[in-house]
């Protein structure tokens, strides 16, 4: 059976990549998407969502917008990373399909509540805000979802700071709530995503779909490759989202250790650091985990036979 999976995300080029390899794996069911502002703003960041879900054909999912600011601090964009717009380079076709009119907080807890216990696994790849609001308002959905697979973080490097991550140092209240909680949780942070680069043999197997969706994704790491080489000095662009729905897919994608986690919330020189306590052996009641070790070829396999799977939507 699909796992069934709640897709909180910020697009974002490498959220929408994440969508695209969500929707068109069959081992994912996703029932929920909601929108968190992180790479830009709500507004922007919801309006790229429903433009992907036209051209990867998604209907019948509810999308729902959530939280426009952190919950502490003021909003942190990245346009020097994903443009002006937020999806940068491509063509956004107008949406199709309409919001949902629910809060995303709510739309989470709902669906959550309405599935049996265990059956829906988080997957948020922006900022925490929405998952914290919402364990803060229903807390019992921490105990009926299956596991939080979240993209933050990182236990050696940093991207927005020496030593902190984007998604979790915009909201580093927001983290730590997430991070404490009971439910199980794996953190694909950045020493696993700076594994998944976008080399040209990925363009080109991605170009070789030949498919509308195919293109428009290779418009999107195009202009990503661009922005990582300029403002981050990389030479093949991280393609971080997709890491987390890769591993609820197929676990053997990405290898784990169990470890302590938690966010630094007063450090001047690490706010949003996630530190994680690789002394051995993990407690026995040990709820978190770090990834550590991609298999790219695997990984780039699920996201070329997605866009397989999706074709050319009508
Ligand atoms: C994370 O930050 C965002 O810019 C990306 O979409 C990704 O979720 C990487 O640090
Ligand atoms: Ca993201």
């Amino acid at each position: 059976m699909a796992t069934k999976i709640i897709l909180d995300c910020d697009p974002g080029h490498d959220d929408a990549i994440a969508l695209v390899l969500a929707h068109g794996n069959p081992e994912i069911d996703l029932v929920a998407v909601t929108t968190v502002m992180g790479n830009q703003t709500l507004e922007k960041v919801t309006r790229n969502a429903l433009s992907i879900a036209r051209v990867a054909g998604i209907t019948g999912v509810p999308f729902a917008a959530g939280c426009p600011r952190p919950l502490v601090r003021e909003i942190e964009t990245a346009p020097t990373i994903h443009g002006e717009s937020g999806l940068d380079g491509p063509v956004l076709p107008d949406p199709l399909i309409e919001l949902d009119r629910r809060h995303a907080v709510d739309l989470i807890i709902d669906t959550i509540m309405a599935h049996e216990p265990g059956e829906i696994t988080l997957v948020p790849t922006g900022a925490l805000t929405n998952i914290a609001l919402a364990v803060r308002k229903e807390p019992r959905i921490a105990a009926r979802v299956k596991q939080v697979v979240l993209m933050g973080g990182g236990y050696h490097v940093g991207n927005w700071s020496a030593t902190a991550e984007f998604n979790i140092v915009i909201d580093p209240e927001a983290a730590h709530i997430v991070f404490n909680e009971t439910w199980p949780l794996t953190m694909i942070g950045l020493d696993l995503t700076h594994q998944a680069l976008a080399t040209p043999e990925v363009a080109a197997r991605i170009a070789a779909v030949g498919t509308a969706p195919a293109r428009f994704v290779g418009e999107l790491l195009e202009f990503f490759a661009e922005t990582y080489k300029e403002a981050q000095g990389f030479e093949h662009p991280p393609v971080h989202d997709p890491c987390a729905v890769a591993y609820v897919i197929d676990p053997s994608v990405i290898q784990v250790r169990r470890a302590p986690l938690d966010v630094e919330l007063t450090g001047t020189l690490t706010l949003g650091m996630t530190v994680a306590d690789f002394r051995a052996p993990a407690p026995a009641d040990c709820t978190t985990q770090v990834a550590t070790d991609l298999d790219q070829e695997k990984f780039w396999s699920l996201v070329v036979d997605a866009l397989e799977r999706i074709g050319d939507p009508a």
